[in-house]
């Protein structure tokens, strides 16, 4: 099974992802969380990446394509995978597409998350993820037992600098021009599975898990 989760950020992809690869036995595959790390470990990849996250603007695709399909062809994606936050441009899409294309696979489907900008902003804000574990929690609608401390593994939580509101804007700006067109994009191609991710967590796996059975 071969899915994407699209949506803008905050919708609740990574959440989701989370909970979808227990459901499935498939692996998340988080371009986010690959930058995130490289990041971290002060990588290559990393220094050449680092500002881009912290203004909010996308990686080129240059980077990513390649970065993903090194990621895809190893063994652990073999029973398929869930990309949460790949393809982001038409560019990764038709990248995507020929690159399955070649190996002879497809997509399954793209579950697109439709959430009002509002509760996106309301939710980023609010969110507080581990820098260890990177278990991610919401300071109102999911908080840990201990407030500021990770539930798994003790760690203080932080707030990612790119959900500090300024940033924020520009990254709802960036998903407007760059990764809505998408939506189109795979509707065309038959793939696209709409959610209503307003609704409390379990209640968006469920409609997932119907919409893909
Ligand atoms: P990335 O890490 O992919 O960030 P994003 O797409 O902006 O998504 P987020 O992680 O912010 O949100 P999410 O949808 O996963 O929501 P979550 O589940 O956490 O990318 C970061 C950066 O990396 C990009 O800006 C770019 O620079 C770069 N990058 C990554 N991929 C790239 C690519 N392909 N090309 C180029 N550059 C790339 O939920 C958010 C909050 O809401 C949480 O607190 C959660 O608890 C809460 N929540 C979730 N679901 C619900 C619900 N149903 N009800 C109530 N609260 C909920």
């Amino acid at each position: 099974m071969r899915l994407v989760l699209l949506g803008p950020p905050g919708a609740g992809k990574g959440t989701q992802a989370a909970k979808l690869t227990e459901c499935f036995g498939i692996v998340q595959i988080s371009t986010g969380d690959i930058f995130r790390w490289n990041i971290k470990n002060e990588t290559e990849l990393g220094v050449k990446v680092k500002e881009f996250l912290a203004e909010g603007k996308l990686v080129p695709d240059e980077l990513t394509i390649d970065l993903v399909w090194d990621r895809l062809d190893k063994d652990d994606c073999g029973e398929g995978y869930l990309l949460d936050g790949f393809p982001r441009t038409i560019k990764q899409a038709e990248a995507l597409s020929d690159g399955l294309k070649e190996r002879d696979q497809e997509l399954n489907a793209v579950i697109n998350f439709n959430v009002p900008e509002e509760v996106l902003i309301r939710r980023l804000a609010g969110r507080r993820v581990c820098p260890e574990c990177g278990a991610s929690y919401h300071v109102d609608t999911h908080p840990p037992k201990v407030a500021g401390v990770c539930d798994r593994c003790g760690t203080a939580l932080i707030q990612r600098d790119d959900d500090k509101e300024s940033v924020v804007r520009g990254r709802l700006e960036v998903y407007r021009s760059s990764t809505a067109p998408l939506i189109d994009y795979y509707r065309e191609r038959g793939l696209l599975v709409d959610v209503d991710g307003t609704k409390p967590v379990d209640e968006v796996t469920e409609d997932i898990r119907k919409a893909i059975d």
